[in-house]
């Protein structure tokens, strides 16, 4: 049976950053301890003047494009998913396209182009979106062009301010992949919930509290619907479990749910079971808040165990190291989780080929799904190709009145207009507005 999955990938950050504990934290009056530690986050990347959704996704693809040696006609789709998007009827890769068809002689004509809108889980639906097209044999030998972007942006004094973040990961999904291999088996959770909103407005209304336990409780349905199909799952059975990453914080949360999980029945929890006891079970409980309580008091004390503690840092740490200095990239937030995993393999000389990573994406509102990839052949290739250490360290780091003029800026409630702080260089840039209200782009050399 053919294999799909992604064949390449390419990060392309926001050229500014905000630094958290240094210029965010002070001015908050809060200790820098609650950015490194408690949400786990160095700093957010953030747009510059002339950076929007449609340049980072476009620079993104371009770079991918040009180092693969692709020309339109190779590309059979472009799907952009995005939470950002700026018009309710003109798609984001249509944009895309134009500013690719700028540097390449051909074009895009006969590729299909969509956009995709279900909060941060839409990258990983479209990824879904065209795996299904090669495999339903409808692709023409032609590739899959998924580009991921966003401006997670939240109103100045909302909670998630801290955890805001800008960039683009653009993927290219096609048979025989050098990469990763997507599995046929995935699990779904999904309910109705207002945990975070934008009806028709820029910034997100949050519910944070309740978002980070609305994103477990459908982690853990999706989970138990994957298991369903390709049966229990063992911690040992995946290299690294990449989570959609809105901060670090929140994935060590999903790492202890999803330990706790896997290791029930296991040799794991029997191991356990001397130093902490084991896990609570309902039938053991007439009162579902007493079961609740046991479980907290467990996961309490499993999350300082030896054990659990070695398999975190094996498994879960090294998928947060690109989160860290980024913030919160919205739908591309999952495939940089796994980025970053690839490249922690790449520089530590690991063998993965052959490896499987159990990858969990969530978006609110809300959905969790579940899948399983297996690294290919190609990968060491692939990532070694990435730049993105590169790219961070080149971001100009913002003063906090930098950062409030650059909030304005990328305000579509405010008319600012302001001084870039980054020249651009080899890129495409917000060149002003048509006639239509349409935005227009340009390729600066
Ligand atoms: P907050 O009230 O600013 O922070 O909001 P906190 O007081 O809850 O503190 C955060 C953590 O830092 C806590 O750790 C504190 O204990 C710790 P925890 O107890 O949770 O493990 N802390 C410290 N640690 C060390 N030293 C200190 C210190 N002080 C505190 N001095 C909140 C946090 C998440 C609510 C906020 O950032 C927010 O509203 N964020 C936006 C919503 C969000 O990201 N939700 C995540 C789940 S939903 C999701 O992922 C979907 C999303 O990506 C959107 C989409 O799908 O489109 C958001």
């Amino acid at each position: 049976m053919t294999t799909v999955g992604i064949d390449a990938i390419e990060i392309w950050t926001g050229n500014l950053k905000l630094d958290l504990p240094g210029t965010f934290a002070p001015q908050k009056g809060e200790d820098p301890e609650k950015y490194t530690k408690g949400l786990g986050l160095n700093a957010s990347s953030f747009p510059d003047s002339y950076e929007d959704i449609v340049t980072m996704g476009a620079n993104a693809a371009y770079r991918l494009m040009d180092r693969k040696g692709l020309e339109p006609e190779d590309i059979g789709r472009i799907d952009v998913a995005t939470e950002s998007s700026f018009d309710n009827s003109k798609p984001v890769s249509t944009y895309v396209a134009g500013c690719l068809e700028q540097v390449y002689e051909g074009d895009f004509h006969h590729a299909n182009k969509g956009e995709r809108k279900f909060a941060c889980i839409a990258g990983t639906q479209s990824l879904d979106d065209a795996y299904n097209w090669i495999k339903a044999g409808r692709n023409r030998g032609r590739a899959a062009l998924v580009i991921a972007t966003d401006t997670a942006l939240y109103a100045r004094g909302d909670a998630g301010e801290a955890t805001q973040g800008a960039g683009a990961v653009a993927m290219l999904i096609s048979e025989d992949p050098s990469l990763v291999e997507l599995s046929i088996e995935q699990g779904y959770g999904s309910a109705d919930e207002t945990d975070f909103l934008k009806p028709n407005q820029q910034f997100p209304s949050v519910d944070g509290k309740r978002s980070v336990q609305v994103y477990l409780a459908r982690m853990r349905e999706a989970l138990e619907d994957f298991e369903s199909i390709a049966g229990d799952s063992h911690p040992d059975q995946y290299a690294y479990i990449p989570f959609h990453t809105p901060f670090p914080g929140m994935v060590r949360k999903a790492g202890l749910l999803g330990y706790r999980h896997m290791i029930r029945d296991t040799e794991i929890e029997d191991d356990l079971a001397a130093e902490i006891g084991r896990q609570p079970r309902a039938e053991a409980f007439d009162d579902d808040e007493a079961f609740r309580e046991a479980l907290r008091e467990y996961m309490d004390s499993l999350k300082e165990t030896e054990t659990y503690q070695d398999w975190y840092a094996k498994t879960i740490d090294p998928t947060l190291t690109i989160s860290r200095e980024v913030g919160n990239w919205y739908t591309g937030s999952v495939h940089v989780a796994r980025a970053s995993v690839l490249k922690h393999g790449l520089e530590n000389e690991l063998d993965l080929t052959g490896s499987k990573l159990l990858v969990g994406s969530y978006g609110s509102g809300a959905e969790a799904e579940i899948h399983a990839e297996t690294i290919q052949e190609g990968w060491r290739e692939e990532i070694g190709a990435l730049n993105v250490d590169e790219q961070l360290a080149a971001r100009y780091n913002l003063s906090w009145d930098d950062y409030e003029e650059i909030h304005d800026a990328h305000n579509h409630e405010m008319d600012v207009d302001i001084e870039p702080r980054t020249t651009p260089e080899a890129e495409f840039v917000f060149d002003g507005w048509g006639r239509m209200g349409e935005r227009k782009y340009t390729f600066v050399e």
